[in-house]
């Protein structure tokens, strides 16, 4: 992945930094060498929190969301509600946050000149339910944010990243599931591209690539087993022990122009959760009773 050439300390505001992928972007813009503003209405857990100023905010308060945007040169907003939580959240909430919270660090954005802005989109975004529309009005006030400020803006569609059991967690990413290490670093290059004016009005799909020939993935139940093997010997006895339920066809999207404009490529695929797999299963982990959050365990 191309590093973005920050040459000072850019301050960057990320909203929802206590979550999940909030967790995972501060600790990969930390490491890039950006000052963080961390807000949210939790406070991250201390390890994240030590990264940078916490601001608590709540979003649906424009004085809040005005309190955390100043001073910062860039905006990274992942503060949401998403029709997964656990527990769940009603829809008049997850309107409220997602799209009455957006207008508000929109605005907050305009008032402070803010010169970048990366939006937490999904690939949920439709007319399917009241989260699915959030995320299109959320897109919808980004571009006007763009088109009236000219500021550089990233909408970033990730796929599903939410906790769970790991091996859930690797058959998923044949579907609609990415690492959320990949979120991180995905939303790092995107800052970079705001923040460098490499790009306007961006959008991409955030996904995962496991490099394996369309034949294969359109037919992986079939074809996939052997490819497995070639890539991570052991694999037709690993799918077989922990009865990975294979899909038909694997979910694939063309993040060419993420890797053209933003310089990232998702690092984790299936061959890596197989790797991973076979490493555990060798030291004789129970995986069944692995939970992740959303990425390959260290
Ligand atoms: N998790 C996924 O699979 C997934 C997939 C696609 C898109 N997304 C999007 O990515 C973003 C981050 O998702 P996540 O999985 O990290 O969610 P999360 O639920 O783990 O974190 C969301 C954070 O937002 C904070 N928050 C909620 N309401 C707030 C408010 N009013 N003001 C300030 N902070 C508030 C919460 O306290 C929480 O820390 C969201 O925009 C979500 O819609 C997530």
């Amino acid at each position: 992945m191309t590093q973005p050439a920050i040459s000072d300390a850019t301050k960057v505001l990320v909203t929802g930094a206590a979550g999940n992928a909030g967790q995972a972007v501060c600790r990969a813009l930390a490491a890039q060498g950006y000052q963080l503003r961390m807000a949210d209405v939790a406070a991250p857990p201390p390890d994240i929190l030590k990264m940078g100023e916490f601001v608590r905010c709540d979003t649906r308060t424009p004085d809040d969301a005005r309190r955390a945007v100043d001073g910062a040169q860039a905006v990274i907003h992942l503060a949401a509600w998403h029709c997964a939580h656990q527990p769940p959240v009603s829809d008049a909430t997850i309107f409220a946050v997602n799209v009455d919270g957006t207008f508000n660090v929109l605005e907050a954005c305009r008032e402070a000149g803010v010169r970048g802005f990366v939006f937490a989109s999904s690939m949920a975004y439709g007319w399917g339910s009241v989260y699915s529309v959030s995320k299109v009005l959320g897109e919808e006030l980004c571009r006007c944010f763009h088109e009236t400020s000219k500021a550089p803006v990233a909408l970033l569609r990730y796929h599903a990243f939410v906790p769970g059991p790991y091996l859930e967690y690797g058959v998923r990413l044949l579907r609609n599931g990415v690492d959320r290490q990949d979120v991180a670093t995905a939303t790092a290059a995107a800052l970079g591209a705001v923040v460098n004016g490499r790009i306007g009005l961006f959008r991409t799909i955030v996904h995962t690539n496991h490099g394996m020939p369309d034949a294969v993935a359109d037919n992986f139940r079939a074809l996939g087993p052997d490819w497995c093997e070639e890539h991570v010997t052991g694999s037709r006895h690993l799918l077989q022990k922990y009865s990975l339920k294979l899909p038909e066809k694997v979910e694939r999207h063309d993040l060419g122009e993420a890797q053209r404009l933003l310089g990232w490529k998702p690092a984790v695929g299936f061959v890596e959760f197989l790797q991973d797999l076979e490493q555990r299963d060798a030291r004789g982990e129970d995986v069944a009773q692995l939970h992740v959050c959303g990425q390959l365990p260290t």
